[in-house]
């Protein structure tokens, strides 16, 4: 297992989201608070950059005409055909135990970013 000094953290705001580039791979990196998540900057159904989608949420019916967002700023959707994947895992939101994209792991050392691929 390789470990590479990705960015400071200081790169990265919190709530955002930024690719890098690690042992060959493309990773989107994603910041929520001290902790940094990484996962495949490619969504598993046609290809396309997630990190060309959005940062966002989960939502589910609560009374009528009300939604419950969770998982707030945890989601990525990808841009073409809106599958949605949870950063902390990689899973996929419409089948988590079958779909997913790799996730690594990250620490923080020394003001920077490192993942482990
Ligand atoms: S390419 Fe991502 S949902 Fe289709």
């Amino acid at each position: 297992m390789n470990k590479t000094r990705v960015i400071a953290l200081d790169e990265l705001a919190d709530g955002a989201m930024k690719t890098v580039r690690a042992a060959g791979r493309d990773l989107l990196l994603v910041r929520r608070g001290d902790k940094v998540y990484a996962i495949r900057d490619i969504c598993i159904h046609q290809g396309a950059r997630l990190s060309d989608g959005v940062l966002t949420c989960t939502r589910r019916g609560g009374r009528v005409g009300e939604y419950v967002a969770e998982k707030v700023g945890r989601i990525v959707r990808c841009p073409w055909h809106n599958w949605e994947y949870d950063v902390e895992s990689g899973a996929c939101l419409h089948d988590p135990e079958k779909a997913r994209v790799a996730s690594y792991d990250t620490y923080i050392e020394d003001g920077a970013v490192w993942v482990m691929t």
